[in-house]
């Protein structure tokens, strides 16, 4: 990402003063008492509760005075109206992922330091995945639903069970992708990375090789998807893509379900020919009588790869030092700019 430069001091000079903003209800989770407290060391934290919870009044008075918007799930969208009521904000420090809904040109032409929290989201999303792939190659899933007394389709087996010198393929060299192949590391297999926008020395760097998506497909025995959803990743997974993987071989989706085209994706599923880890489908939740949540060969979650209960903290911890920082003078570790809303999530 493009690294802005330091910020200025925040108006006024003093510490940042600081506005919650994300839905209503989820402040004590996001901020428990220890982050207030650490908060509170480097900023003034104008209202208690997200802005969205303020009658009117407050609201305005408070984000008259703010130099900082902490956001989170739920923040409000930084459009012209939003700023006009913040003449002194100077940063989004966003503390979940996906910055690109809250942001608008509007924001980056404010010369706002938008920061984001996708590094902190992104552990338990890799965690997940990386119990997802080991669980499937060591067939777990389907064994599963073997003694219960499912009829399986007669899967084939082009590779033996384990995860002994697999071949993993990531499609996207994002916060997750890179964690989950630094968390494979221990198990002896091989991973590759498809991204248009990973470098050879990218990909050195990363200690994996970097392959076209179609060999990627073709030659992984897991392929887990770590792309944005943007127009150009709509549906990228479709039937001829699910064509190219191998028999016996498992797509795990945490990213989004716009990718997968879920339609060819059921028919490989009750045909046997793969099996699939899905914590995101489109839309969610899928309807009750869906195909996807009831053939043995697939495995549904409910969206809850990403930050849940004690994983909250992290996103606190990164987005109070991203305040931290700011307070300081000191270049943001996690910068989003305009420029990368094209390519990241
Ligand atoms: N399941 C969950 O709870 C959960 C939680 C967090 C994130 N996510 C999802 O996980 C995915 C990754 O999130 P992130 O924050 O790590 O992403 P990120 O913004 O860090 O990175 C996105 C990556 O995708 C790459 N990319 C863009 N277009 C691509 C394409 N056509 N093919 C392959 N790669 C492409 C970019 O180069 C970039 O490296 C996103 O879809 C995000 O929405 C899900």
């Amino acid at each position: 990402m493009t690294a802005p430069a330091a910020p200025a001091p925040p108006g006024g000079g003093g510490r940042p003063r600081v506005v919650l903003s994300m839905y209503p209800g989820l402040e004590p989770y996001a901020l428990r008492p220890e982050h207030r407290a650490a908060l509170a060391e480097v900023a003034d934290l104008l209202a208690p509760e997200a802005v969205q919870a303020l009658p009117v009044d407050r609201a305005d008075e408070v984000l008259a005075a703010a130099d900082v918007v902490l956001g989170h799930w739920g923040c409000v969208v930084l459009d012209e109206a939003f700023l006009a009521r913040a003449p002194r904000l100077r940063m989004l420090a966003y503390a979940a992922g996906t910055v690109r809904d809250t942001v608008t040109p509007a924001t980056f032409a404010r010369d706002l330091l938008v920061t984001s929290g996708a590094a902190a989201n992104a552990v338990p999303v890799a965690e997940y995945t990386v119990a997802a792939v080991l669980w499937a190659n060591k067939a777990v899933f389907t064994e599963r639903e073997r003694l219960r007394g499912a009829e399986l389709p007669a899967l084939p087996r082009r590779h033996p069970v384990g995860n002994w010198g697999k071949r993993i393929g990531l499609v996207g060299a994002s916060h997750v992708g890179r964690l989950v192949v630094e968390l494979l590391r221990p198990y002896h297999c091989t991973v590759v990375v498809a991204d248009p926008y990973l470098t050879d020395e990218g990909a050195a760097a990363l200690g994996v090789a970097r392959v076209e998506l179609d060999e990627l497909l073709a030659t992984c025995d897991v392929v887990s998807l770590h792309a944005p959803a943007l127009p150009e990743t709509a549906g990228m997974i479709g039937a001829a893509e699910l064509a190219r993987m191998m028999d016996g071989a498992t797509l795990v989706n945490t990213a989004r379900g716009s990718l997968v085209d879920h339609d060819a994706l059921v028919a490989e599923l009750r045909a046997g020919r793969l099996t699939a880890v899905l914590d995101v489908t489109e839309p969610e939740p899928l309807p009750a009588d869906h195909a996807l949540l009831h053939l043995p060969t697939c495995v549904v979650t409910p969206h809850l790869a990403g930050s849940q209960g004690t994983e909250l903290a992290r996103q606190a911890e990164l987005v109070i030092e991203e305040i931290r920082r700011f307070a300081a003078g000191e270049p943001p570790l996690h910068p989003v700019a305009a420029a990368d809303l094209g390519r990241v999530a």
